[in-house]
This record gives C-alpha cells, structure tokens and sequence, in this order.
C-alpha cells in the first residue's frame, strides 16, 4: 500500500493547506515572471517544504502558465490580489506530468546529507552550465541543505554569486541556523509555519472522504494534537489506525494502541490535584507509567485540557467547543466551576514546566511527581 502522504501529496498551491505567505510570493512572482535563482524553505518536517518546491518547479515551466513580465520601471504591487488559479501548474503538460512521476529532467532533486562531498558539487556546477534540453528553467532542490560540507556550500556559494539565467535553487532545511551567513545573504527565505489543529483536521477529514472510512472527528482531533503541527505526521498516524482495519474506530483503540487517555480520565486526575488526592495522584501516574503508556503525550493531553477549561471559563461561546460532544462539554462545566482562573493559570505554568523538565529527567516520572506535589500546594486549604 503506498503510504497516504505519498499518495495525498498536493498537487496544486491551492491543495496547500497553511502557508499563505509562501504561497502568494511564490505565486505574485510566477504572475510578474520575478524569480530568484536562490530561494531557502525553512521549517520543520511535514510542513509542506518539498511538496511546494515541486509544485513550484512544476508552474515554472508548466505551458499553461503565462507570466506578464512587469513593464519598463513598473514595481510589482504585493498587495494587489492576483488570481491565484492562473498560476497553477496544469498538471497535464508534459513537463507537469513529468515532474509528478519524478522523472522529470528540469527538476533535479538532491539530499545534502548523502550528496556532501565536493564531488557532488563539482558535478553539480558542471550540470549547471548546461541550459535545460526543453522548457524555461532547471530547478535544483537541495534537501536537508544544512548538512552540506564546508567545501560543497562554498562551490554552491560561487553558483549561486553568478547564476544562469535558466537556473533556479531552491535550499530546503530543518535548521536553517546551521547554514552559513554567505549562502543565507544569497537566498530569499521563507519560512514554513506549523499547521493549526483545524488545519489538519480539515485535511484528514478531505483523506478519510477519499478513502471511505469514517472515523469520528474528536479522533481526528487528537491526531491533530499529536502531530504537532507536521501535516505528514498527522497523515502517518492516520495511516496507522487505518490500517488497524477496523469498521469503525473508537476511542478506546487510540488508549490501547496510543496511550491517548479519553477526556474523562485526564479529567479524573485533575479532580485528585483540586481534592488534593497527592496520593491518588501519584499511583495514578505510576499505574500509567507501569503500563507503558507516553508520558509526554499524557502531559500534553492534561495541558490541553488545562487551555480548554481556561477558555472555557472565560467565553463558553467560544468557537473549539462547537464540535465537542456533550460528554465532554458535561465534563468541562462540571470541573470548572471548582477551579478559578488564577488556578488554573498556575497549574499550566507548573505543568508546561514540567514538560520542559522530561526531556532531561532519567527519572521518567519524577517531574510529573514534583509537579503534583507543587500543585497540592496551589490547592492546599491553607491558601484558599
Ligand atoms: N501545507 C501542507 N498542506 C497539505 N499537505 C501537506 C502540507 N505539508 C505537508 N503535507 C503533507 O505531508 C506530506 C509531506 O510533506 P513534505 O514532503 O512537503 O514536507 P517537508 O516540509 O518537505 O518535510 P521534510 O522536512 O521532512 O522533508 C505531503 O505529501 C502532504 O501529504
Ligand atoms: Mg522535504
Ligand atoms: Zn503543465
């Protein structure tokens, strides 16, 4: 089975879901026939980095796009809307299709991490002068740029001071901090932004439409939640229930396979901190841990819930709680009205504490149990 990101990766600016900003420059700039020869996609992994090159490479010598150069001392105007869709690769030309089968000869796409050596480069500045057999540009993508050699971003660097007319690079990164200042001065950056959860959720929801499966939305809820913000990931862990090959999928799986915990068992050991259960609280923890479950996802979880109460508590009206099920919402009111604001406040600072001190404890636990203890402090009844 090819894997759903695979399989769903956009095909068009307009498939693209986030990256505005990315995606009306690169579009602005197709439109007045400006392109620069260096461009630098920054950001984390999944975000739409490779998948907008592609589609980039694909407009720049699409037949069907046409660019109206700008007129003699006319500046462009980055305000003025453009219509997108005259900019979008067709997809049915040859050099479209091509690029779609990774087959394509005007775009050549190479991994910095295994092609580092001086070599790769030197063969790259020899390619380099040779324009394209057929249509406008050769695009080169440089992946995982970051990890070239001293000597390769040098011999990079004197193609990118005097590049042909025909050439377009476009650096791709993770950690664009790590690229010297001289190729970084070269390049027009843009940076890639996290998905929203709403973002991906509304992207799985157009997959799981595809493939006829029905899953319940609070579920693509908590994928959202997990990827963190990476579009490929959300579609990876997609992937995985759907392969569980279940007809439908229920909370329990994700406890099970996931260690998601469902809403009322985070909410369970919230009510142990404000009864000032410690020991309750502690077991509870220790219980989880015993059986395996991710710790780190629990605390995330219990933050989440956290920012919901604290959203709730200011506006019940608020938009995220459209789609919640009245179990949830039942939940929500119930456990906030013994818990002010201020409360809640500190606990999130005591938590989102906590989640930074994971990454360095060797005790898996005892941040989460310093934590607890903090927090019986905030509910002591000495303090009300
Ligand atoms: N902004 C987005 N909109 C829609 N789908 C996206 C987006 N970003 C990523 N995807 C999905 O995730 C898959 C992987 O994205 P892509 O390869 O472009 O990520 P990347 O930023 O290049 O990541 P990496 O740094 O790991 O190379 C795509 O095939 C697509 O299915
Ligand atoms: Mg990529
Ligand atoms: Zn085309």
């Amino acid at each position: 089975m090819i894997s759903l990101y695979r399989k769903y990766r956009p095909k068009n600016f307009s498939e693209i879901e986030g990256q505005e900003i990315v995606v009306k420059s690169l579009t602005t700039s197709l439109a007045k026939g400006i392109v620069s020869h260096g461009y630098l996609f920054a950001g984390a992994r999944g975000l739409g980095k490779t998948t907008i090159a592609r589609i980039f490479a694909k407009a720049l010598n699409c037949q069907r796009v046409n660019y109206q150069p700008l007129k003699e001392g006319e500046k462009i105007d980055w305000q003025k809307e453009i219509k997108k869709e005259n900019y979008e690769p067709c997809n049915q030309c040859q050099f479209c299709q091509e690029i779609d089968r990774e087959q394509s000869l005007n775009l050549i796409e190479m991994d910095a991490a295994s092609n580092r050596g001086i070599e790769e480069i030197r063969n790259l500045k020899e390619s380099v002068n040779f324009p394209p057999a057929k249509g406008k540009y050769k695009i080169y993508l440089l992946d995982e740029a970051h990890m070239l050699t001293k000597e390769a971003a040098n011999a990079l660097l004197k193609t990118l001071e005097e590049p042909p007319s025909y050439i377009v690079f476009i650096l791709a990164t993770t950690e664009p901090e790590k690229l010297p200042a001289t190729i970084l001065s070269r390049v027009q950056k843009f940076d890639f932004r996290r998905l929203s959860n709403s973002q991906i959720v509304s992207r799985l929801k157009k997959i799981i439409q595809a493939e006829k499966i029905r899953i319940e939305e609070r579920i693509l809820e908590k994928i959202a939640l997990l990827a963190e913000g990476s579009m490929r990931d959300a579609e990876s862990l997609l992937e995985q229930i759907i392969s569980l090959g279940q007809k439908e999928i229920k909370e329990e799986i994700l406890e099970t396979y996931w260690g998601i915990i469902p809403l009322n068992k985070i909410d369970n050991f919230l009510n142990f901190l404000i009864e000032e259960k410690t020991k309750e609280a502690i077991e509870w923890l220790e219980e989880r841990y015993n059986q395996g479950q991710n710790l780190n996802w629990f605390l995330t979880s219990f933050l989440n819930y956290l920012r919901w109460l604290y959203l709730y508590r200011l506006n019940p009206q608020w938009k995220i709680f459209a789609n919640f099920s009245n179990d949830d919402l039942k939940l929500i009111e119930k456990t906030v009205k013994k818990i002010s604001q201020e409360k809640i406040n500190n606990l999130i600072k005591i938590f989102f504490e906590v989640q930074q001190k994971m990454k360095y404890s060797p005790l898996p636990t005892l941040p989460i149990e310093i934590g607890i203890i903090e927090a019986s402090d905030i509910f002591c009844k000495r303090n009300l």
